[in-house]
């Protein structure tokens, strides 16, 4: 493990500003609940029969998560539920593995969460609906996957993770560059590279607006759920959820204080009240600044996220390619030594939607823990609730007083 990777232990080890130690103990406290592998309440399959999955919300996601699970022969896709039947359907006609009896179909999430046979529960709605969705999933005793943003409040995430510790259920987050072979490769690099404490970060998502859903999703007069502000929660939620995830990931560290700026700058092309840009700056419990910065409007090439450490900068291109330039190592004034050699590294493609699948049925079989779990969704809630608290009430949030 390199220097700039921080355990618990080295934590505690370097000493605590004022603030932080009180985020210490939140962190050591939440880090011991999450149940573990061995907790949970698992039904391994040992005749070689799939795990059966319900799936709820079929629309634009779900098409990606069924393209997936094609290639994921240890789950089966036993049920789909959404308002619109023909989102079922659609869903349907991508499966590739053929199973008997086909996926039953629901209209209603509760006729789908009493099918029996159902180990487990994508929960692939609407931000808004994940809370109750995955409460309800729980109680019925299912482990679930909850795609991100796992919910809209730091309150509705202790929730979700409660519900599951007395169901003694997994569950995962679908932030899936964690799973991503290009990310994983980059963050391994950063831990062994000598690039010194991470200071700072610039992340964004600059990208085109939300896609214009199908007329037959949307009845007239009923609003696309990501153009409202309190049921999609806006740029920082709905895009920032994946960058800010990664940026946790490589921060290896908890958030403290949050300050945020936000708004809506269209609303004469597309009728909207959600936070269409925004900037967030974090402070985590290591010392470390977040700014993450997004809006959906610039549209151009994606921008590259960089970490500034003590000794080098580094630059990650959407997990495509990474690279490590050094100063002196020694600090300022030189010394005479030479900087490391550059790092440049081609990152292998894919956006690791199908490895957490994979990682997923290991979950099921009780091989391995959820991952990212509940608590890395809570994480970036954190941040996420704590920006918008920030911009409306115009303060600088403490993460704790979230709940
Ligand atoms: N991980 C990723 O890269 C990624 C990418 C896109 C979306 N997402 C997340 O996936 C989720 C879904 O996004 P999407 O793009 O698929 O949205 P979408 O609007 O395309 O699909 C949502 C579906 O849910 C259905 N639905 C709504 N309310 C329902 C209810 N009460 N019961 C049953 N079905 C209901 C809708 O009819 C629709 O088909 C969101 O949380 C989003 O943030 C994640």
């Amino acid at each position: 493990m390199s220097s700039n990777h921080s355990t618990r232990r080295e934590f505690i080890r370097n000493g605590l500003v004022a603030g932080e130690v009180a985020a210490m103990a939140l962190w050591m406290s939440q880090g011991a609940s999450i149940a573990s592998a061995q907790d949970l309440l698992i039904s391994k399959r040992t005749d070689g029969t799939p795990y059966k999955l319900g799936i709820l919300g079929c629309g634009n996601r779900c098409k990606a998560h069924v393209a997936a699970l094609n290639d994921v022969p240890e789950i089966e896709i036993a049920a789909l539920c959404d308002l619109l039947p023909h989102k079922m359907d659609q869903r349907a006609k991508q499966i590739k593995k053929k199973s008997n009896p086909p996926p039953q179909k629901y209209t209603e999430m509760d006729k789908m969460l009493q099918q029996q046979d159902l180990d487990a529960i994508a929960i692939v709605l609407p931000n808004y609906l994940h809370k109750n969705a995955a409460i309800a999933a729980f109680q019925a005793g299912k482990h679930i996957f909850c795609e991100k943003p796992m919910a809209m409040t730091v309150a509705d995430c202790n929730e979700i993770i409660a519900a599951g510790e007395r169901a003694r259920k997994a569950i995962q987050i679908g932030t899936q560059r964690r799973h991503s072979k290009g990310y994983k490769a980059a963050v391994e690099a950063i831990r062994n590279a000598p690039v010194g404490k991470i200071l700072g970060s610039a992340v964004n998502s600059y990208r085109g607006d939300w896609r214009e859903p199908d007329a037959d999703e949307y009845p007239p007069g009923v609003q696309y759920w990501r153009l409202n502000q309190d049921q999609s929660g806006g740029v920082v939620y709905e895009m920032g959820a994946h960058i800010i995830d990664v940026n946790n990931w490589i921060f290896d560290s908890e958030p403290v204080t949050v300050a945020s700026l936000q708004g809506i700058n269209d609303t004469a092309l597309r009728k909207r009240d959600s936070m269409d840009h925004g900037s967030v700056l974090v402070r985590y419990a290591n010392g470390a600044l977040m700014n993450y910065g997004g809006n959906v409007y610039t549209s151009g090439p994606a921008a590259n996220d960089y970490y500034f450490a003590v000794n080098g900068t580094i630059a990650i291109d959407e997990g495509k390619l990474l690279e490590i330039t050094y100063g002196n190592p020694t600090g300022v004034p030189a010394k005479g030594e030479s900087p490391p050699s550059p790092l440049k590294l081609e990152l292998r493609a894919g956006d690791g939607t199908g490895d957490q699948w994979k990682h997923f049925a290991k979950v099921l079989a009780g091989e391995a823990e959820p991952y990212p779990n509940g608590h890395s969704g809570r994480q970036s809630i954190q941040i996420c609730q704590g920006a918008l608290v920030s911009a409306r009430e115009r303060t600088i949030v403490n993460v704790k007083d979230l709940g």
